[in-house]
């Protein structure tokens, strides 16, 4: 058996309140006494001592209010002091302002996607940061996807990436969960080769169940659907849902709109989300958290239900998940 605490899109660069979010993470996780975290990307951008010490900060770039080191250097600090143990993944606003070599560092990565093994299982950590230029397969780094808009380029996991992924799944005497910032189960805001991870676990399943599970950051939703009998949740933000500047609402302050400019352009949650998991020998149990929108949802502001894959709520529900092959296929809805 395993615990261990999963959160993802925390943007601290966005929000006026990420240190406390990360207080109420990180005590949580002591309170519960999980084994170590994961998160699933889009935590923060590096600071600027960090960026200066790997010669990014030159090229300065990103799309946030990315300047509060103070913010930054508080949450590594907390992180450093909990004594936990925190396993990443790259998200796509990870490379705003740095390379992929610099995200990776900042978050103690080995590589962009990477093996761990812990409480029994092996964790494989995709990277769904890849720009498809015609054959070419090209890495996020400072922004440049900004060049690739429109048209399916961006979020790929690449041939490469697929057959290394096959090939960690096949040689673990482990069983595997898949890790990755861009859902691969999901139809919306979805890596463009999640069909052949897919096709992929169908195969590695075959014979006996090696993929038991995955886990998604990216969309801020909280939803499960089914993918050749295997379980894939898109684990919500701990922060927002960001429904766009279309939709622009001042819900704290005009001072904290002014200063965090971005945050006007999302719903936040009242409370930080993130969820506890357990793996034990029946089921994967999910203990979520419950939450609120502060002000209007988005659908009170005329945000259409059909911009998320699944329905937009301001929480990451308790859920048990079976540990043998589900029947479903798609999506699902658990209550
Ligand atoms: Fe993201």
């Amino acid at each position: 058996m395993t615990k261990f605490l999963v959160f993802t899109d925390l943007h601290v660069d966005i929000m006026h309140d990420g240190v406390a979010r990360m207080q109420v993470i990180l005590e949580e996780a002591k309170a519960q006494d999980v084994e170590f975290i994961i998160h699933l990307g889009d935590i923060m951008y590096p600071d600027t001592g960090f960026l200066a010490s790997h010669g990014d900060l030159e090229n300065r770039s990103g799309w946030f209010a990315n300047d509060r080191d103070d913010e930054k250097l508080a949450i590594l600090k907390m992180i450093e002091e909990s004594g936990l143990r925190v396993y990443g993944v790259l998200g796509n606003h990870d490379m705003d302002s740095c390379t992929k070599a610099t995200a990776c560092a900042y978050w103690g990565m080995p590589a962009p996607y990477y093996v761990f093994e812990r409480g029994g299982l092996r964790f494989i950590a995709l990277d769904t940061n890849n720009i498809l230029d015609g054959e070419t397969l090209l890495d996020y780094d400072h922004c440049n996807y900004r060049n690739f808009r429109g048209g399916n380029a961006l979020t790929w996991l690449g041939k490469e990436q697929l057959a290394w992924l096959e090939e960690q799944i096949m040689t673990s005497s482990l069983p595997c969960v898949l890790l990755s910032h861009a859902a691969l189960g999901d139809e919306m805001l979805n890596a463009h080769d999640g069909p052949e991870v897919w096709e992929i676990v169908r195969r590695c399943n075959a014979d006996r169940r090696r993929v038991i599970f995955a886990m998604n950051g990216h969309n801020h939703i909280d939803g499960v659907c089914v993918r050749s009998g295997v379980p894939f949740m898109s684990v919500n933000s701990a922060s927002n849902i960001w429904i766009g500047h279309k939709y622009d609402c001042v819900r704290y302050s005009e001072t904290i709109s002014k200063i965090y400019r971005h945050i006007t352009g999302c719903a936040p949650y009242m409370n930080a989300l993130y969820a506890v998991i357990t793996v034990d020998d029946d089921a994967i149990r999910v203990r979520g958290v419950k939450s609120s929108f502060v002000g209007p949802s988005p659908y009170d502001l005329g945000f259409p239900r059909t911009a998320s894959y699944h329905i937009s709520r301001p929480c990451v529900r308790d859920r048990d998940l079976p540990l043998t092959e589900m029947e479903a296929e798609g999506l699902i809805d658990y209550e």
